[in-house]
């Protein structure tokens, strides 16, 4: 399936929102809730670097905030060459809260766009079902 556009849109949009006086590396990300919500989510720096929050970490979390516990996408965007990748840090949080196949998309500003997964992007992950 390609990504959906209007997760994609926000995605990207949300690339003008980012706080990166560090790296200035804008990175976006759109998290679909199960009746159509769509939480927005940017990379937001600290001067101490390892408090960075990565965008797709501040989407689920702002939606667990809200309550919501399914979720049925993700979109991550950057200006990157290649779709953007996401940290290993994030991908244990997705663990935590994603089915194995639901759909994530990587995307950048170039259009280019490579659907994925929680088990393909994090296979043999510690998780909760022990
Ligand atoms: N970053 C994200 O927000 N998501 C990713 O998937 C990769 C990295 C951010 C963290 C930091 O603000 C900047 O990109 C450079 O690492």
């Amino acid at each position: 399936m390609t990504v959906p556009s209007t997760l994609a849109d926000v995605a990207n949009a949300a690339l003008n929102d980012t706080y990166t006086p560090y790296s200035h590396f804008p990175v976006g990300a759109a998290l679909l809730g199960e009746n159509g919500e769509i939480f927005k989510g940017v990379n937001i720096e600290n001067v101490s670097f390892g408090l960075t929050n990565c965008a797709e970490r501040t989407a689920i979390f702002t939606a667990i905030a809200a309550g919501h516990r399914h979720f049925h996408g993700l979109v991550i965007s950057g200006k990157t060459d290649e779709p953007i990748a996401p940290c290993g840090a994030c991908r244990q949080v997705m663990v935590e809260f994603f089915e194995p196949d639901m759909p994530i998309w990587l995307i950048n500003d170039q259009g280019q766009e490579i659907e994925t997964n929680i088990a393909q992007l994090m296979p043999g992950a510690f998780n909760n079902l022990h």
